[in-house]
């Protein structure tokens, strides 16, 4: 399958940068990566995204949030709404993201509903998916994966994939400093991407931008850039030091227009 290697890069901030200090932050890693022709996304905490919108109005980053609800509006206390980000000037979304089923009960039917309010609402989504160590020790991440996929996409038909990007995130490595190696990441990468293919089509699976995420920083950024299944990486830690985080995206930058084979 030849896969055109177009690249994007996540910054999730988590629960990371006070508002006051948000704004400097973007604008600081705006200086270094001017000229990038990855694409940029910046997730801050929703309470930094107006200033941090501002920062970076048309400019090569864009902005994300790190979850959304699945209603519009209504008696859903403590949740935002697409439509509230759209208003901000949000151009993605995460959702599914490791942190928020293991501690706040996301589900892959809340994911999926998420999902679709998301692009209905003009959200591009980055569907987060991944297994625990215990999962791999077994040798069930792939079925696992699999199964995490196939739920978050129920009813989304092949048009509305442009709009959605796929994060192979282990949780085993979110955070902690261990990287799946190359291998274990550009091999379920490639599963991910001819799972794809087989639910969807061969377009639709070469389209797809497909992230690494876990515990990626300057050190192993190129190793992991230069898979041919990976087109970029959803970046937690490293999104928040602005020469790390530059750094990975100009060795995404080197790997633009490659086509794979
Ligand atoms: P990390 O986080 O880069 O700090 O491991 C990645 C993520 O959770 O998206």
């Amino acid at each position: 399958m030849a896969i055109s290697k177009k690249m994007m890069i996540v910054g999730n901030w988590k629960m990371n940068i006070m508002p006051g200090n948000a704004a400097k932050l973007a604008k600081e890693m705006l200086s270094l990566v001017k000229g990038a022709r990855t694409e940029i996304v910046i997730c801050p905490p929703y309470v930094d995204i107006n200033e941090v919108s501002d920062a970076v109005k048309g400019t090569v980053i864009k902005v994300g949030a790190q979850n959304c609800h699945w209603e519009t509006s209504g008696a859903f206390t403590g949740e935002v709404s697409p439509e509230m980000l759209k208003k901000l000037d949000v151009s993605y979304v995460i959702i599914g993201h490791s942190e928020r089923k293991q501690y706040f009960g996301e589900t892959d039917k809340t994911i999926n509903m998420k999902i679709k309010k998301a692009l209905s609402s003009g959200l591009n989504s980055i569907l987060c998916v991944g297994e625990t160590l215990q999962q791999r020790e077994k040798g069930t991440q792939e079925q696992t994966v699999l199964k995490q996929i196939k739920e978050a996409l129920d009813g989304i038909t092949a048009e509305a994939m442009m709009n959605i990007t796929i994060a192979y995130e282990p949780i085993w490595a979110i955070g902690t400093g261990k990287t799946a190696s190359s291998d274990q990441a550009e091999q379920m990468c490639g599963f991910i991407r001819s799972e794809i293919s087989k639910i969807y089509d061969v377009s639709v699976a070469q389209g797809i931008i497909i992230l690494y995420g876990g515990s990626m920083g300057p050190v192993n950024a190129e190793e992991l850039l230069c898979c041919p299944n990976i087109n970029g990486g959803l970046i937690g830690g490293s999104s928040l030091k602005p020469h790390d985080f530059a750094y990975i995206i100009q060795t995404a930058d080197g790997k633009i227009g490659k086509e794979i084979y």
